[in-house]
């Protein structure tokens, strides 16, 4: 499984990004506006950071509308991917911008026909809510389970990004859940990176060594 930063913060993303283990960015507009800056100008920056994609999310709802805004948003950077709703209007924006071999990443899924319908419609990446399933009483797992045994029997190329990925646990599960991608606020991976053990056993080696080398 790789791993994306789900954030629109640059300095998280630098962060991260230095630390060598980051294919990829995913943004909202709620993480956009969270940075009060304008939009072409975060993803035009991330983008020019970061190798991998760069998911940038459309804000029309018509497909037309899409269609245009995204030939706009892929002006910013080569890597720069469209992210379209789950609706009708995005599967036909999808439709088209993969003809026009544009990547596209299909957002708010919470079903497996959703995924498979998106998939179908020519999307790149569909990324399921892993985390606002389980804010339902529901199991989000589950859903990540059953979109990747789908898309594995029928040879489904494209990729699923577990999405509203909130503990370190479910990073986890998404990766022994099938999971292509787990796109990952900055403080969920940090917290994923710490161990008391870790901690526990550097602050032994540094002690001895000290202690030897008095
Ligand atoms: C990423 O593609 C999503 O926009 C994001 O993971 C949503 O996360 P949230 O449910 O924690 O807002």
């Amino acid at each position: 499984m790789k791993i994306f930063i789900d954030t629109a913060n640059f300095d998280e993303i630098k962060a991260a990004y230095e630390m060598g283990f980051i294919a990829g960015v995913t943004t909202n507009p709620s993480l956009i506006v969270k940075e009060k800056r304008d939009l072409k100008e975060v993803i035009k920056q991330i983008a020019e950071l970061v190798e991998g994609p760069v998911s940038a999310e459309v804000i029309a709802t018509t497909a037309p509308e899409m269609i245009k805004e995204a030939h706009e948003l892929v002006k910013l950077g080569s890597n720069v991917v469209i992210k379209v709703p789950m609706t009708e209007e995005g599967l036909k924006a999808v439709s088209v911008l993969s003809k026009e071999g544009i990547k596209t990443n299909v957002t708010l899924i919470f079903s497996v026909n959703q995924a498979l319908l998106a998939a179908r419609a020519g999307a790149t990446f569909v990324s399921p809510f892993v985390g606002r399933i389980d804010d339902m009483s529901m199991d989000g797992i589950t859903l990540i389970e059953d979109i990747a045994e789908v898309f594995m029997v029928h040879d489904i190329k494209a990729e699923i990004i577990a999405a509203s990925v909130r503990t370190p646990m479910h990073m986890t599960q998404c990766a022994k859940a099938g999971a292509h991608i787990a796109t990952v606020p900055y403080k969920v991976l940090t917290a994923s990176m710490k161990h008391p053990l870790t901690d526990a056993g550097l602050a032994r080696f540094l002690a001895d060594w000290e202690a030897a080398n008095k």
